[in-house]
């Protein structure tokens, strides 16, 4: 055991060494995953509210998406959308059937950002203006034009220049907003927002905030486009985050889970939205192929079949009950907060010694900023699964008050 240990920490280094260097490491080497859990190269078990950053809704290695990719593996892998495809029609049709209202043309791409580029694009050429406003704390992406609407200015300030003409406003506060719109406004395009803030910390709009963020944006003739990359597909115990407060946007980004972990991204728009774009004006090489669209098919059809969504409104509630009672057990969480199984724990420290021990304990968790532990575990959990995790971060909680000395 101990030998096969070392090996394994000289395969990490020996991965580090080739791979850039730009991301936070976590020192695991997965090589299995089933439903909510996941296996390192020791065979040690996890339970994983990682989740590939929130991509596994639908569960690691799902059967459904299993055969669904096997399948289409062996009758076709890439078809450019300058050709048609059935599966690509088959998905099309599903994911038109669940949007949001009005939202009826897609372009498809292979990730969040991309998502987001192209929403900008989509943006711009529709309302000829290049100003867009995004919040404070938004996450959108980090190549050039996501990075962009990206709020933190330690992704942001090593690339400047960025676009022109993106303005910040508070989350939240729609006062804000109306101020810019109506001093300023002339150039703004486009509002982007996260119906629930993720990587910002796991934030949720007060009532009536994206109601009148959508007032607003039809007062003044602009276009609102919500990032579901990580709230949408049912996370939140609604298929789009956004439902919660019954408000449709124009354009909306989606992608993470949308393929149960195959890489697709795509952008639902209004249909005289999308058709300001015109032929050659945008396109990608991978966008729609029929490998991600079957993956893609089987994971919206497990969603509805399953009433994943449901389920993660039903757990996720359990689980927020929980996470209450365990705030009001250790005096080191500040505060619980987030929507069905989209769910963050803000503690008064730095997590990394409680996600470093939750890795030691069997339990992996993500982080939102410094102090905040994110919680984005597949939507298939039950109470059991809920319940083992509750108790690990009771543990995990307890030690880290032993080590604060709290
Ligand atoms: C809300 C949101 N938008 C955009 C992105 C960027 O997605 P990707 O990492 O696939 O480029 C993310 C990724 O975490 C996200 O959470």
């Amino acid at each position: 055991m101990q030998r096969e240990t070392i090996n394994i920490s000289e395969r990490m280094r020996e991965e580090d060494s080739y791979l850039a260097n730009v991301f936070q490491r976590y020192p695991i080497e997965l090589v299995r995953g089933k439903g909510a859990y996941v296996w390192d190269s020791n065979s040690k078990e996890y339970i994983d509210f990682m989740a590939g950053y929130g991509v596994a809704l639908v569960g690691h290695s799902n059967d459904k998406v299993v055969s669904a990719i096997k399948a289409q593996a062996e009758r076709l892998i890439t078809c450019h959308c300058s050709c048609y495809n059935d599966v690509r029609l088959e998905f099309l049709r599903l994911l038109a059937s669940i949007a949001p209202k009005g939202l009826s043309k897609v372009f498809l791409c292979n990730s969040g950002a991309e998502a987001c580029e192209a929403a900008i694009k989509i943006a711009r050429k529709y309302t000829r203006k290049h100003g867009i406003v995004a919040a404070m704390n938004s996450f959108h992406g980090k190549t050039m034009g996501a990075l962009s609407i990206t709020y933190a200015s330690k992704y942001r300030e090593p690339f400047k220049p960025l676009l022109e003409g993106v303005n910040f406003v508070p989350y939240g506060d729609a006062d804000k907003l109306e101020e810019l719109l109506s001093g300023s406004g002339a150039s703004i395009g486009a509002v982007i927002l996260e119906p629930i803030q993720g990587e910002g910390g796991i934030n949720v709009p007060p009532d009536g905030y994206l109601t009148r963020v959508r007032e607003l944006c039809d007062r003044y003739g602009i276009l609102l486009i919500f990032d579901e990359i990580q709230s949408g597909l049912g996370r939140t115990g609604r298929l789009w985050a956004s439902e919660h407060w019954n408000v449709a946007p124009d354009i909306m980004c989606i992608a993470k889970g949308i393929a149960g972990g195959v890489p697709m991204g795509a952008v639902l728009a209004r249909r005289d939205v999308m058709d300001a774009l015109k032929v050659g004006e945008h396109s990608n090489t991978f966008g729609g192929n029929p490998l991600a669209c079957a993956a893609a098919k089987a994971t919206l059809e497990c969603i509805i079949e399953d009433d994943l969504v449901g389920n993660a409104d039903r757990i996720g509630k359990y689980m927020k009950d929980g996470l209450l009672t365990l705030k009001d057990r250790h005096r080191v969480v500040r505060d619980v907060r987030g929507l069905g199984l989209m769910l963050g724990v803000e503690l008064r420290f730095d997590v990394k010694d409680v996600l470093m021990d939750g890795i030691s304990h069997g339990l992996l968790m993500l982080y939102s900023g410094r102090n905040i532990i994110r919680l984005l575990p597949p939507l298939l959990i039950d109470e059991g699964i809920a319940s083992k995790a509750l108790s690990i971060l009771d543990t995990l909680l307890a030690r880290e008050e032993m080590r604060r000395g709290v």
